[in-house]
């Protein structure tokens, strides 16, 4: 594994070009970390915290740097966000997860697409470069599922999924059509202990962890035996940066790029869970809704393309990351 020492010097030499940085959903599970890790590790950068009313940021969010109301269907408030901090890379993170989307189709598609679109057309006014998320939502039942390729069969049956390989063929567009830097990886599930999930598929590989070490029973809504890729949101935070920093010339692809670390179906995380917490109670009421939508995903992506161009590479595995959700988690609810 790097050290956090080796990774902090690498993010620092390659935080060339990302200055003055506006991440939309900085409230949200990854906004929350990324927005204070671009804060602490790139002196002199400005990032500014995006929100919408409701999810305001608290405590060191708030305090650290700028917060500024930003929704992604409000073209003029956001073009002046970027006017007044002369924002110059944009992370959109705005997003209604998998199983929310199916309950939601239209305000997903209002946020995700008219929200996009926003992004891309001020973006391309005002020269910004723009990340904005895919996922392993993107890919549907006809696609090969273990070593998903980079370049395959993308036929979700999710709105979210509809949603995200629109996504993709926007950015791309937006790319080859007006040269806007647009970039962006394809997540597995993310697993982390600072902000939870809401509403995803994969959010019981982090939920179990807090069941874990609050000493309650999980009820777990996925079938055993059902694999997804998954990954530690350390892991996460480095691809979305180092993406965005590295050297356009060696894109051969822009969006997106699969990424993977680590795939597990419920049952194998329950039982490293239980080397460290052995009496970790787990009762199966299986949701058919995210059933459906997890059967539909990949078991595990090639994430070769990304280790190709732009030298991706993972430090976490399952084994690493429960010990360091255990560890955190209990000094963050006091057990
Ligand atoms: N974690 C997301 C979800 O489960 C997938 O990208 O919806």
């Amino acid at each position: 594994m790097i050290s956090n020492e080796k990774i902090i010097n690498l993010y620092s030499d390659s935080f060339k070009l990302m200055k003055n940085v506006l991440v939309i959903g900085s409230t949200g599970q990854i906004g929350s970390e990324l927005t204070m890790k671009i804060r602490r590790e790139v002196p002199g950068s400005t990032v500014v915290a995006g929100y919408i009313p409701g999810a305001e940021p608290k405590g060191e969010l708030l305090e650290s740097g700028p917060a500024e109301i930003a929704d992604v269907r409000d073209a003029a408030g956001l073009a002046a966000i970027v006017d007044k901090y002369q924002i110059d890379t944009v992370y959109n993170l705005a997003a209604l997860l998998s199983a929310v989307a199916e309950r939601k189709p239209l305000l997903a598609w209002d946020i995700q697409m008219n929200g996009l679109l926003n992004i891309l057309e001020i973006a391309r006014e005002k020269n910004c470069a723009v990340f904005t998320p895919s996922s392993i939502g993107s890919f549907g039942p006809e696609t090969p599922h273990v070593g998903t390729p980079q370049d395959t069969i993308q036929r979700p049956r999710s709105m979210y999924g509809v949603t995200k390989v629109a996504t993709e063929l926007l950015s791309d567009y937006y790319h080859h059509k007006y040269g806007v830097d647009t970039r962006s990886v394809r997540f597995p599930g993310l697993i982390s202990y600072t902000t939870l999930p809401g509403g995803g598929t994969t959010d019981y590989a982090v939920e179990v962890y807090y069941s874990a070490v609050k000493r309650e029973e999980f009820v777990c809504p996925i079938a055993p035996g059902t694999y997804m890729d998954m990954m530690y949101m350390p892991d996460a935070l480095h691809a979305a940066i180092q993406l965005m920093e590295a050297d356009p010339a060696r894109l051969k692809h822009r969006n997106s790029f699969n990424i993977a670390s680590m795939s597990f179906e419920p049952e194998e995380l329950f039982t490293k869970i239980r080397e460290y917490i052995p009496d970790l109670r787990v009762r199966y009421e299986v949701d058919p809704v995210r059933q459906a939508i997890a059967t539909s995903w990949p078991d595990s992506m090639d994430d070769s393309c990304a280790r190709e161009e732009w030298d991706w590479k993972p430090t976490y595995n399952l084994d690493s990351m429960t010990r360091d959700m255990l560890f955190h988690l209990r000094e963050k609810l006091g057990k």
